[in-house]
């Protein structure tokens, strides 16, 4: 399986467009930029999986030598494209792809919900395109092209901020976030995407064991870092994410798993070129072989 990170910031991105704080400034300075969560996965080469789509996919797609179309004029190697949330920066990408002749979308029930009413994504791109859509099965595994396998974990039921207002049973659901296990079914090597972790659960810590590599959540390092550089009063986790430092102590335990950090915040330190980091942090257009 080869994995490539599309992005590696939280929404907003690095530098963020009206942010002056010192991350942002010395990014807009060296021209080192992140572009928001997004990683492309595939089996064979040949077909892959966009897992999010950001607001930053087309200029992510351009950087990206395997994904460029061809050999037919409107043929494209990406089969599809998973949500790990309904959030904005997860999916406001797919706006991007309405050229496509057909695309498939896989997602929890929750998160389609939300995007077939209060953004209402879904409907709008079937005025576009044929979408295929299905429902991501929480713990089952579901087969995708080009000899892969995938399995969503439910981990966080933050609504998105567009639907906190929408009536109860729409905001309700266990599965606003997932987390997904890809797996090759040749190798049967595994990577866990979960770029939005607000606890270290039993589950999740199940559902990580003897993956081969993972991408976390590294929108923070630390539990003070909104308060801190951007005066915010909730924390980390209060806003479904488990800082960096508080996933280190778990990560002891699964000692054979190359462990990268995304989604990284414009408040996060690590967010620097030549930043020292106790973790392997993520960069755009970095590409793994699991
Ligand atoms: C999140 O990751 O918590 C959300 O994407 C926040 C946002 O940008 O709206
Ligand atoms: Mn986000
Ligand atoms: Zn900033």
């Amino acid at each position: 399986m080869r994995i490539r990170i599309l992005g590696s910031a939280a929404g907003g991105g690095v530098p963020q467009w009206n942010c002056a704080c010192a991350g942002c400034s010395a990014a807009r300075a060296s021209g080192t930029h992140r572009t928001q969560d997004s990683v492309a996965v595939t089996g064979d080469g040949t077909a892959w999986y966009l897992l999010n789509a950001s607001p930053d996919i087309r200029a992510q797609l351009l950087a990206a030598e395997p994904l460029r179309p061809g050999p037919g004029p409107r043929d494209t190697p990406i089969r599809g494209v998973l949500l790990t949330t309904a959030e904005i920066d997860h999916t406001a990408g797919l706006l991007s792809l309405r050229e496509a002749g057909a695309l498939t979308l896989y997602a929890t029930g929750t998160v389609l919900g939300a995007l077939r009413t209060a953004l209402p994504i879904v409907p709008v791109l079937r005025r576009y395109t044929e979408l295929r859509v299905h429902a991501l099965p929480i713990g089952e595994p579901v087969p995708l092209e080009g000899g892969l396998t995938v399995r969503a974990a439910a981990i966080g039921a933050k609504v998105p901020r567009y639907a906190d207002q929408c009536a109860a049973d729409e905001r309700a659901g266990d599965d606003w976030v997932c987390a997904l296990r890809v797996s090759d079914d040749r190798t049967g090597r595994a990577f866990v995407y979960a770029t939005c972790l607000p606890e270290w659960s039993d589950t999740f810590d199940e559902f990580l064991d003897g993956a081969d590599a993972a991408l976390l959540d590294g929108t923070f390092a630390t539990e003070d870092e909104p308060a801190r550089q951007a005066g915010l009063s909730r924390t980390p986790r209060q806003m479904g994410h488990l800082p960096i430092t508080g996933a280190i102590p778990a990560l002891r335990r699964h000692g054979r798993t190359r462990v990268l950090f995304g989604h990284l915040n414009n408040t996060n330190p690590f967010a620097g070129t030549g930043a020292e980091t106790p973790v392997e942090i993520a960069q755009d257009g970095q590409e793994l072989d699991c």
